[in-house]
Formats: C-alpha cells, sequence, structure tokens
C-alpha cells in the first residue's frame, strides 16, 4: 500500500525569491536604462518585477500567442518583454490613459526594436476594451487602474479566445489582502476582483505568488468544465 501522501507548501520568503529570480531570464540593457530614465522622468516605479515580467513572457510563448492586449502600459516595462515573447507577425496593443506615459513608452519601444509590433492605445481601457472583438485575443494582462479591475475582468473574458489566457497583477492587493480592517479602497476592490475572479465557471485561476502576486488563468470553452 503507498504510504499517505502529505500536502506541502513552501512559502516563498525573501531568500528563495532572490533565488529564483536570478534563475529566470535578465533585463537587457535597454530595459535598466528605461527604468533609469523613467524615474528621471517623473514616473512612478510601479512596473512589475522581472521574474513577474518572465513568467509572462514564458506563458505568452507557451500559448503561442499571436494578438495580446495589456491594460495599463505606464514605462513600457511589461510591454516589451511581452511584445519580445511574441512570434513574427505578432500584435500588442497596449493601453494606457495618460498621454505622458503614452509618449514615454513608445520612445522605449522604439528604442528596444518592438514598435513595429505594439500599438500603445492612449485612452481609458473602459473605454478602449470594448473595440476589440469578442473571442479576438489570446491573451490578456491586466495592470492599471483597481478600480477598473471588475470592468477588465468582464472585458477580458469576454475578448479572450477559449483556451486564451487572463492575467492579472496585485491580486495580494500590494501586500495588503490579508490586513485586518484596512481601509484602503483599492484593496478593497481587489479583494472583490479575487473573489469575482475565483468563483467565474469560465475560467479556469490560479494565484502565482511573483510580484505582487499574479493571476493565470486560463477562459474554459465550457463554463460548466472547470474542476477545482
Ligand atoms: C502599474 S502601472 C502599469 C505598469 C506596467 N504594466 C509595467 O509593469 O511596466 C498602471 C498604469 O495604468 C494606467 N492607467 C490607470 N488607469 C487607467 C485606465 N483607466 N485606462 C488605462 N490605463 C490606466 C496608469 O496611468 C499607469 O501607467
Amino acid at each position: 500500500m503507498l504510504p499517505a501522501m502529505s500536502h506541502r507548501t513552501t512559502a516563498v520568503d525573501p531568500g528563495l525569491l532572490a533565488y529564483l529570480a536570478v534563475r529566470t531570464a535578465q533585463e537587457d540593457r535597454v530595459l535598466v536604462e528605461l527604468r533609469a530614465a523613467a524615474v528621471a522622468a517623473g514616473l512612478p516605479e510601479i512596473w512589475i518585477a522581472p521574474e513577474q515580467a518572465s513568467l509572462l513572457a514564458i506563458l505568452v510563448r507557451a500559448a503561442g500567442a499571436r494578438t495580446v492586449v495589456e491594460v495599463g502600459t505606464l514605462a513600457g516595462y511589461s510591454a516589451i518583454w511581452l511584445a519580445r515573447a511574441l512570434p513574427a507577425g505578432g500584435r500588442l496593443h497596449t493601453i494606457e490613459l495618460e498621454p505622458k506615459c503614452a509618449r514615454f513608452a513608445r520612445t522605449w519601444l522604439q528604442r528596444a526594436g518592438v514598435a513595429d509590433r505594439v500599438e500603445v492605445h492612449e485612452g481609458d481601457a473602459r473605454a478602449v476594451l470594448p473595440r476589440f472583438a469578442a473571442a479576438s485575443v489570446d491573451v490578456v494582462f491586466v495592470d492599471a487602474d483597481k478600480e477598473g479591475y471588475p470592468v477588465y475582468l468582464e472585458q477580458g473574458l469576454r475578448i479572450l479566445r477559449p483556451g486564451g489566457l487572463f492575467l492579472a497583477d496585485n491580486a495580494f492587493a500590494f501586500g495588503e489582502v490579508l490586513a485586518p480592517g484596512s481601509a484602503d479602497a483599492g484593496v478593497a476592490v481587489l479583494r472583490r476582483f479575487n473573489d469575482l475572479v475565483a468563483a467565474r465557471a469560465d475560467l479556469q485561476a490560479v494565484i502565482v505568488p511573483l510580484g505582487d502576486g499574479c493571476w493565470v488563468g486560463v477562459k474554459t470553452e465550457d463554463s460548466g468544465a472547470r474542476a477545482r
């Protein structure tokens, strides 16, 4: 008889995080320079971590994604990682509300040599996402204003093809998701968003503990097919 298997989980502490971070794809010179230039330009330092960017790039490659939509461009940091993971002829649509960020990102997408495959949509994602046709996109990555997350979930699943990937940053709500009594409106909406994602019958998803917690989900063919 087989021995009873016990479930074992290793908590990711800073030491393990540093261990895994040096064992995945590293930033190149353009990305390092982009970060310095973004700080000098007064942009907030809220781009994703390199190991999380590496995870997104791996998923885009593994999915063979040809059309990717990103909500929240900022300086173009994650956009460059995503664009580099696309096959020839692939396209990244990245949506940014702030004209200053969109301008900055366009410059650096050019410097990174991926401007030919990236379109920066300047505007509110609530207005831009409805312009994409239903089931027309392979991967959606959400990383913008937290108040918009429930809308981006609805719109993201509408535009994703069955089998497409839904990715979203900040599942840990800046580390506050479990903080008792946090009055922050962004934390509250992220908690609600996490519950909405977990309850979707048309999405099988898990939070990967990289960065601020990264939702990785696949849109299921059959809304009744989800196994938990
Ligand atoms: C966390 S940053 C994105 C970081 C980027 N994904 C990266 O890792 O390099 C969020 C961005 O979303 C933008 N944003 C906020 N509200 C938005 C909206 N309603 N529509 C589109 N973009 C929005 C902000 O201006 C900001 O640049």
